[in-house]
Order: structure tokens, then sequence, then C-alpha cells
């Protein structure tokens, strides 16, 4: 909902994404974008290997919200300042959750990143109207 610019193009290949938040389990993600096959056989998908490996660049994380803010992101004021807590709180989050999955990786890699932002994508949206509908009353 916030993405600027819109992240999946205009020209797309694959399934529409604008619902994949909580379709799927993170370890379905973290399978699927390892080696898509594995989770859609047949699927013509190229696999991203360096999300495994290279780590999330946090020094960035202050200019990426204020610059999100300034094309319309609600982000509060003063959110730069903890937004890397909360960045590890729910990377720590999705790690555990793979851990119980029998899958080990470490919270900074990029591929949390990314299955973090998959499990976000349409859920704001879907929280829209009800709080169109409270502020009617
Ligand atoms: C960072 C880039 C990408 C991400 C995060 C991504 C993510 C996903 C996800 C989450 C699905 C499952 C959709 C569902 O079942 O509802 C999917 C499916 C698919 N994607 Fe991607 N994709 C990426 C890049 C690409 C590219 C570059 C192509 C084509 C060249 C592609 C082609 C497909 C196809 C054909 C499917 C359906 C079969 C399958 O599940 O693998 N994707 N993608």
């Amino acid at each position: 909902m916030y993405d600027h610019p819109y992240q999946w193009g205009s020209k797309r290949t694959g399934p529409d994404l604008a619902r994949i938040g909580g379709k799927y389990p993170d370890s379905w993600h973290f399978n699927h974008m390892l080696e898509p096959t594995s989770m859609a056989p047949g699927s013509i998908m190229p696999p991203y290997p360096w999300l495994f490996e290279k780590s999330i660049d946090y020094g960035s994380t202050n200019s990426k919200i204020y610059a999100m803010r300034k094309m319309g992101v609600p982000y509060e004021e003063g959110y730069e300042a903890i937004a890397n807590e909360d960045l590890k709180a729910q990377a720590n989050q999705i790690v555990e959750s793979l851990k119980k999955e029998k899958i080990t990786i470490g919270a900074d890699k990029q591929i949390i990143a990314l299955i973090a932002y998959l499990q976000r994508v349409g859920k704001d949206i879907k929280a829209a109207p009800k709080e169109e509908q409270l502020s009617q009353k």
C-alpha cells in the first residue's frame, strides 16, 4: 500500500502478489526464494541465493524512513530513532518461526527482510476499511 514507487512494476510474469501477506508460512517463502521449484514444481521464477548470504544495511534505515514519510507513508514522528530496534524484533520473530521448521539463518540476512515485506503486502489495505467504519460512528 505504501510502496513508492510501487515495487512490482507494470509488467508481471508471476502471479499478483497484492494479497501475498499471510498466504504462506515464513518457511514457504524461505524455500521458494532459495529454490522456487521446491515449492512450485515447474516454476520459471529464478532463485535468489544472494539474499541468504548478504546482510541487511541497518545504516540506511533512518534515511529510508525519512524519504518514505516525505512521500506520504504515515511513520510517526521520531520513528526513525526506534526503527532498527523494531526491525530486529521483527527479524527475530521470523528467525524463530523458521527454527520451528528446522531452518537456521541469521536475523541479519536480507531474506529475512524480504519475508517480513512479503508477509505485510496487502495487510495494511485490508485493515483500512475497518478504521474508516470506526471513524464514521
Ligand atoms: C524479488 C523478486 C521476486 C519475489 C519476491 C517473488 C515472489 C513470488 C511469490 C511470493 C510467489 C508465490 C505467489 C503465490 O503463490 O501466490 C511467486 C510466484 C511466481 N513467480 Fe516470483 N518473485 C520474484 C521474482 C520473479 C521473477 C523475476 C519471475 C519471472 C521471471 C517470477 C515468476 C514467478 C512465477 C512464474 C510464479 C508462479 C510459480 C511459483 O510459485 O514459483 N518471480 N513469486
